[in-house]
């Protein structure tokens, strides 16, 4: 790769994320001296962008870059060690980018929290990126860095072997909260996320032919229920989080011959009011997903349909200064380790770890340090990702790397709670 590249190149920096990520790359920039461009359609939004987040520092370049045009994405990518795409739904805007990034031997980033997608593109792609040399990793966002980066944290700290995690997602915010909390491009990629899931019984089965042995005790999902390691009503988290931790928990099976966890996801909310309240709006939103007529009617009328939560007008830097998280994660095992994967444990799990990941940060905050974090990983620590390329998840690309400790370093941190043997 040409030295005289730039570190970075945000792609889609116009957009409500991409302008976050340019607001953290100036840190990033002085801390680290690390280059970068922004990339997108429209010049005088590119231009407004960079007066507004980095007119403190010099030379940032802009790309101009459509979607709809191949050659320009490949002349975009020609400029970067590493493309971060901001452009979603990725349904739609993501493949045409890897493409680009394959051809002109550019590493990529996402921060998709679209499965189809994102599983799509290990199926079609991940030979090329080997081939070129290059790593694909997509969900490098709050989807799903602090689940999959804390799973692998939690196996990490757990010594013995893991049979299961559970993780548990709270958030909320402090104070009184005005206006829309998610951005318009996260709940459209939310409405034909959902609209299309059934695609990815058949990807998965083109994906994974074989299947993984089957390891005991399996863990039990729970519908609703009371957790002691998160207070409140616990229900299953639909987000991308699970479907990415098992990727990634298959490529360290395969890969290293670890066993890997089961994972469960849930979401807990304060009361059962809470709860009942999110699990209708889910349910409509979930049906009108179903239908073009419904489809049409939650993209035009967001707030109607999401109580506010979403608008067509972008929330205000405020709203995601009052926002938190944390994910809570409840591993259970042995202590001891046997010595195949596939070897049983004759007696009951005897060991109970708990960890967190969180944050004083909001999902868009978190979402930019984590990305731009990951493209850096992927810039310093080559030499610890495995495959020398492919399309890999954030968990198998940078297990073995120091991101977890880098995150921390910037405040999303990574913590133990506590461990207990019987
Ligand atoms: N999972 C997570 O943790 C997480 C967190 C944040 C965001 N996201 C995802 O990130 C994506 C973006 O979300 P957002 O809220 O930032 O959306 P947004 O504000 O609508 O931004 C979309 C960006 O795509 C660009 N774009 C659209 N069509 C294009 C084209 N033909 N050529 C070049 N650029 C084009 C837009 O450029 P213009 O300004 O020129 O229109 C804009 O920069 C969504 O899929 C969202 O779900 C995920």
């Amino acid at each position: 790769m040409a030295n005289d590249r730039l570190d970075i190149v945000i792609f889609g920096a116009t957009g409500y994320t991409g302008k976050y990520l340019v607001k953290y790359a100036v840190d990033f920039y002085k801390e680290q001296k690390m280059k970068f461009g922004v990339a997108g359609r429209r010049k005088e939004a590119l231009e407004a962008v960079i007066k507004e987040f980095a007119s403190d520092i010099e030379d940032v370049p802009i790309i101009l870059a459509d979607i709809k045009d191949e050659e320009s994405l490949t002349k975009m990518a020609k400029q970067a060690k590493v493309v971060i795409n901001c452009c979603g739904p990725y349904r739609f805007y993501g493949e045409p980018v890897v493409k680009a990034c394959i051809a002109a031997h550019t590493h990529y980033i996402d921060v998709s929290g679209e499965p189809q997608y994102i599983e799509r593109m290990q199926l079609e792609y991940n030979k090329a990126a080997q081939e070129a040399g290059v790593y694909i990793v997509s969900a490098c966002g709050f989807d799903s860095i602090p689940a999959d980066l804390g799973i692998i944290f939690t196996q990490q700290k757990f010594g013995g072997e893991i049979n299961s995690i559970e993780t548990y997602l709270k958030v909320w915010t402090v104070g009184n909260v005005k206006g829309s909390v998610l951005n318009y491009g996260t709940w459209e990629s939310a409405v034909y996320g959902l609209a299309h899931e059934n695609e990815l019984r058949e990807l998965r089965t083109k994906l994974y032919p074989t299947k993984l042995p089957k390891f005991t005790p399996k863990l039990k999902s729970k519908i609703l229920h009371k957790s002691d390691v998160s207070e409140g009503w616990s229900t299953i988290f639909m987000g991308s989080d699970r479907s990415i931790a098992l990727r990634t928990q298959r490529f360290l099976y395969e890969k290293y011959k670890e066993r890997p966890a089961q994972v469960q996801t849930y979401i807990t909310f304060e009361s059962l009011f809470s709860f009942i309240m999110v699990a209708t709006i889910g349910m409509i939103f979930f049906l009108m997903t179903r239908t073009a007529f419904g489809r049409n009617l939650l993209l035009k009328y967001p707030a109607l349909f999401s109580c506010g939560f979403v608008s067509h007008e972008s929330p205000k830097l405020e709203t995601q200064e009052q926002s938190r998280f944390s994910i809570t994660f409840k591993a259970l095992g042995w202590t001891e380790k046997l010595a195949e994967p596939t070897d049983k444990h004759t007696d009951p799990p005897n060991k109970k770890v708990i960890t967190k990941v969180s944050s004083a940060f909001g999902g868009y905050d978190v979402t930019s340090i984590a990305s731009i974090l990951s493209a850096i990983t992927i810039l310093k620590e080559t030499d610890k990702i495995p495959d020398n390329g492919g399309v890999l998840t954030s968990g198998a690309a940078f297990c073995k790397t120091s991101l977890i400790e880098q995150l921390n370093k910037h405040n999303i941190i990574f913590e133990v709670i506590s461990s207990i043997e019987k």
